[in-house]
């Protein structure tokens, strides 16, 4: 086998009509959204690198932290020989579990921007060339089959980005992740946790203002990938915290009564002056709920690492036999 394949298992259109799909429910509801995936084209891939080097946003640099210092504890829990991880992006921060697993045969990662795994692939096979990487492009909440490669299996989800599905949309996952694992694999989960509203605004309201245009770019992907008419300019960025939900919202406010037409989808979207469309949210969490969230999808929670300042966790989780 090449130790390169990169392996589409969104059939060519599917993203069009997934996005369609997405557009059509999320505007044409009250409060309108659209689900955050749709945010990652090239642009918008970049774009959320630059937001991971803001001197605000510390969950990258926290999270980095935590896999210097517990790498090794992680490789000699798992011994992995496959890692799997979801939503990769640049795999930057992946390179501290790759050191630490000398005997790793297999790396895959998952992800919808296709051009976040073909940079990331490049990089990782010019420095390690006896490595088999099996990137997959593919949308992780939609039931993944992943390669026969040796085990143990290591699935990591790192970033937070499990903050960015909903209550019932993660349940759905964990248990969808739990079937991707056999006895002796395990899943090593990245989440942001609680802290205070200031530095979690700050966190996703920059003032550089990356994170607004990381906000308007799913504007920018409605209009390439669908002809919508739609000027980014037209909306604010807003970032929010709901104390009670414990997550960030992120919203698109209009800041005058428009109309985004979308002829393609025989849409002509109204917004009111100040109309507010949600685009993400971010969950952050406290132990207990990673621990019963897991749980629930029928893991066990057998390590919990925080970074030193008790910003950012890595839970490492096994299956309940
Ligand atoms: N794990 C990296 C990147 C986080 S950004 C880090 O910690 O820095 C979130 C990544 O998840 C993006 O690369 C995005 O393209 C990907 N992503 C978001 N929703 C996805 C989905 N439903 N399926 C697959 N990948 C997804
Ligand atoms: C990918 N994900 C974990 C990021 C987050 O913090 O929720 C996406 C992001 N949104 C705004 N800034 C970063």
């Amino acid at each position: 086998m090449s130790p390169f394949q990169l392996t589409r298992t969104l059939p060519e259109d599917a993203t069009g009509a997934a996005l369609r799909d997405d557009v059509l429910h999320g505007l044409t509801r009250t409060p309108k959204e659209l689900p955050p995936k749709w945010f990652y084209d090239a642009r918008g891939s970049e774009l959320f690198e630059e937001i991971t080097r803001l001197p605000e946003y510390y969950p990258t640099r926290a999270e980095r932290e935590i896999l210097i210092a517990r790498a090794p504890a992680i490789a000699a829990a798992t011994g992995a020989r496959t890692l799997v991880e979801l939503g990769s992006g640049s795999s930057e921060k992946t390179r501290h579990l790759l050191d630490a697993l000398p005997q790793l045969h297999s790396y895959v990662p998952v992800d919808v921007s296709e051009s976040a795994l073909t940079g990331a692939a490049g990089a990782l096979l010019e420095e390690r060339p006896g490595l088999h990487i099996h990137a997959l492009i593919a949308d992780f909440t939609r039931g993944l089959v992943l390669p026969g490669t040796p085990g143990p299996r290591l699935v990591v989800f790192l970033g937070g980005t499990i903050g960015n599905l909903l209550p019932a949309e993660r349940a759905r996952f964990l248990g969808s992740v739990r079937t991707l694992l056999g006895p002796g694999d395990a899943l090593l989960l990245g989440t942001d946790l609680v802290k205070s509203e200031e530095v979690l605004v700050r966190a996703y309201d920059d003032a550089a203002g990356v994170t607004a245009e990381f906000n308007r770019n799913v504007l920018r992907v409605l209009a390439r990938e669908l002809g919508a008419e739609v000027d980014p300019a037209d909306f604010e960025h807003v970032a929010r915290w709901d104390r009670e939900r414990e997550w960030i919202e992120m919203r698109l406010r209009a800041r005058s009564a428009l109309t985004v037409r979308i002829p393609e989808l025989g849409l002509a979207v109204p917004f009111a002056r100040g109309e507010e469309m949600r685009t993400e949210v971010s969950a952050k969490f406290r132990q207990e709920g990673v621990r019963k969230e897991l749980a629930e999808a029928g893991l066990e929670l057998s390590a919990w690492w925080t970074d030193t300042e008790g910003r950012f966790a890595l839970s490492l989780a096994t299956v309940i036999t």
